[in-house]
């Protein structure tokens, strides 16, 4: 079903390429430097886009190492991920020892086109066409019965499979070079925070991936909506940049339900379901920082201060994020302003949380969110952070 590049579950014979199957290059690379050494300490390479003739080449080199069965960080516009042929088994294994993720969770397969989407699932409702026709290319997974050609290990082993077209042009180009679906979680250990540069995931898995390609920050910051189609009417099982309202306008008849917040296994749906976790992104604790973290609301610095010390903390410890009371002295270890825009906030959230753990921030203190429906899938990820 995808004829053009058969799902390859061996390395490709060596013609005149080096020991592990890599067809030969022209010039001695850090890749091949790398290659050589074996070293599990090795630091990945990581190749820029920012030209058209760079580009090119970090699409080609992607694509070669993608076909070979071998693993590619790259970006996406949600979050960075570390991608694998999604028709490969073996090669999809590799994200989930990279990853120190449990088998029980299920990966998003990324398409380019909606005829490839199609080829990936059993069935294409008209919710899925008109949803697809609304947000795609863009933050939005869809849950649905999956093909028997999507191996077990993506589904884990479960009977749908998540669905989604980026709209990030790098990993567009890629899978169109590459010509089969890339399955692709967010590139960072299991349970940490998900990288929105290409930094951040040479911070978390540089000696785990060969290859990063930086394609600039990841423009909405957070990971997709999940949307469960399998169930009338369709449920948010992760909320992201486009919230539960903007997909239940796109299909009026049906309408949307969203998980409410806390532990999975609310609102009837049990926790497990044939032996998978529904969507291991509403577990209570995910995407965290090193150090603890608060959200509240302060009137001044003043009491702020006074919230510092009722957890035991000196300034000194800690990582003030705020919108809109800014804390001024310098004793802080950090101060971080994000703009009071939920996309502002959104793009910039995940790089401020790194940037906590990179100073060594014990606490982190993020001012209190407006409570309303485009704020909500960030107030989710600090929740859950917070956890
Ligand atoms: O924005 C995103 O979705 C990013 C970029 C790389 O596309 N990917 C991402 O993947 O966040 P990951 O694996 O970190 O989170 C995917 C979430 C997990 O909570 C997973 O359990 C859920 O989607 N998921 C994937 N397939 C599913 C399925 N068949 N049924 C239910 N939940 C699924
Ligand atoms: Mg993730």
């Amino acid at each position: 079903m995808f004829p053009e590049r058969v799902a390859r579950t061996t390395l490709p014979k060596a013609r005149g390429g080096d020991s592990k199957g890599l067809p030969r290059r022209k010039k001695s690379s850090r890749l091949d430097a790398y290659l050589n050494r074996n070293n599990s300490k090795a630091t990945a390479e990581i190749l820029s886009t920012h030209t058209a003739a760079l580009f090119k080449a970090a699409v080609q080199r992607a694509a070669e190492l993608l076909r070979a069965g071998e693993l590619v960080a790259l970006p996406t516009e949600t979050v960075y991920g570390l991608a694998a042929n999604a028709l490969d088994a073996r090669a999809v294994a590799k994200i989930f020892s990279a990853k120190g993720r449990p088998a029980h969770n299920p990966i998003i397969v990324h398409v380019a086109g909606l005829d490839m989407a199609r080829r990936c699932v059993a069935d294409w409702p008209a919710t899925a066409e008109q949803l697809a026709q609304a947000f795609w290319p863009g933050p939005l997974t869809m849950v649905l019965p999956r093909s028997p050609e999507v191996p077990d290990i993506v589904t884990a082993g479960g009977p749908t499979v998540g669905v989604r077209w980026p709209s990030h042009p790098f990993i567009q180009a890629v899978i169109r070079e590459c010509g089969f679906p890339l399955a692709a979680p967010s590139a960072n250990p299991a349970n940490r925070v998900s990288p929105t540069n290409a930094g951040h995931v040479r911070q978390g898995l540089g000696d785990k991936v060969r290859l990063i390609i930086d394609g600039g920050q990841s423009q909405v910051g957070i990971e997709s909506t999940v949307l469960d189609l399998t169930v009338t009417p369709p449920r948010v099982l992760r909320p992201g940049m486009i919230h539960a309202e903007s997909l239940a306008a796109a299909i009026p008849e049906f309408g949307v339900r969203v998980l409410p917040d806390g532990s999975p296994g609310e609102c009837g749906v049990k926790e497990k379901e044939e032996g998978v976790l529904r969507s291991p992104g509403r577990l209570p604790r995910h995407y965290s920082p090193k150090g603890k973290l608060k959200v509240l609301s302060w009137r001044d610095e003043a009491e702020l201060r006074a919230q510092v010390s009722s957890f035991k903390f000196q300034t000194g410890q800690a990582h003030i994020i705020a919108h809109t009371v800014i804390p001024a002295g310098l004793d802080w270890k950090r101060v971080s302003v994000i703009p009071h825009d939920a996309e502002a906030f959104a793009r910039a959230i995940y790089a401020e949380l790194h940037q906590g753990d990179e100073v060594g921030a014990e606490l982190i203190l993020v001012e209190a969110l407006p409570d309303t429906s485009e704020w909500q899938a960030i107030a989710d990820r600090l929740k859950r952070a917070a956890a």
